[in-house]
């Protein structure tokens, strides 16, 4: 079954298969049943691999959006694995691309986050780009930060800016592809868990006030994040819709992972990084690449992590009230 795959397929980028067998690379990217998603089981078997090295249990977690990477750099007593050395953990398939998991401290909180994430576009299914906010959640974590590059719908954003997420529009869920499909298994999280409420409106006031005291309000705003499978930016006419329907920023990550967080009752905050402003008028002939994405991310590195670190300790704060 595999081999047949592999020859309908043909050929496929070598580079993409960053060494692995054929094997490996057809069960982590092609071949995805329902009877390939990961159990209670297998998720807790990770969880022990890595509560086994790490010897305090994280409150936070964090997802580093594209060019973000800096958020996991700034952690204290970093203790690192890259995802190709976790038991039952997606494998990263671009060459150069860095995943791992980074464990430490920030503003002294026990902290998780992932450098790198998992995308739709990469071949994987839903699921599986969500699968580690689950390991998350059986390490410990109570509270999510996602955040991620975006390019901005509303004409009152500028690159540069934050986007506090209050809501989001799960268009791929709209075509009936989401990461909660098939069985579902009670110790994570109901089969019909809401979502009206998937963004904590304390945390969100509560991040606007430590933007106002870092002197970032001019920089800050709350809006909606909608998600495309990419990985080509959008057409014209997609983003004129896109805006329509009462979007702020585009991306494509975020959502996935925020059900599946929200699933399993994890508190979640997200932010939108605007790298790009989406363009909706045929006669600008500039194009979003993904070159001006990672360059924002690092010309805002010392903001994020300021606000971030702020973020966690708020966090913390939250917690012991
Ligand atoms: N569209 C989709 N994803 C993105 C964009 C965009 O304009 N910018 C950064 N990620």
């Amino acid at each position: 079954m595999m081999n047949t795959a592999y020859k309908v397929n043909g050929n496929i980028d070598k580079k993409l298969r960053l060494g692995s067998t054929d094997e490996e690379f057809f069960e982590n990217h092609v071949l995805h049943t329902d009877n390939d998603k990961y159990t209670y089981e297998t998720i807790t078997e990770t969880a022990n691999f890595l509560r086994q090295q790490v010897p305090f249990k994280p409150m936070v977690g964090i997802i580093c959006g594209s060019g973000m990477g800096c958020l996991a750099d700034a952690l204290d007593g970093k203790i690192e694995f890259p995802y190709e050395s976790i038991p039952h953990f997606p494998r990263s398939t671009v060459e150069g691309h860095v995943g791992k998991l980074v464990f430490g401290h920030l503003s002294g909180v026990p902290v998780v986050c992932m450098k790198g994430r998992f995308h739709y576009y990469e071949g994987y299914p839903l699921w599986k780009c969500a699968m580690p906010v689950r390991v998350m959640k059986l390490l410990g974590v109570t509270h999510l930060i996602a955040t991620n590059a975006a390019g901005g719908l509303n004409p009152n954003f500028k690159v540069g800016d934050i986007m506090l997420v209050k809501d989001h529009i799960n268009l791929m869920g709209f075509a009936g592809n989401n990461p909660l499909q098939g069985p579902n298994d009670e110790r994570f999280g109901p089969r019909f868990p809401p979502m009206n409420t998937a963004y904590s409106r304390e945390l969100i006031r509560e991040a606007k006030k430590v933007a106002k005291e870092l002197k970032m309000q001019d920089i800050i705003h709350e809006g909606v994040y909608t998600c495309l499978g990419g990985p080509n930016f959008e057409t014209v006419a997609e983003l004129r819709m896109l805006s329509m329907l009462g979007a702020d920023t585009v991306g494509m990550s975020t959502v996935h992972e925020v059900i599946t967080a929200r699933h399993c009752n994890l508190t979640v905050l997200a932010f939108s990084l605007i790298t790009n402003m989406c363009i909706t008028d045929y006669e600008i002939r500039d194009n979003p690449n993904h070159e001006e994405v990672i360059d924002v991310g690092k010309q805002r590195e010392d903001v994020l992590k300021l606000f971030v670190q702020n973020l966690v300790k708020l966090i913390s704060k939250s917690c012991k009230k």
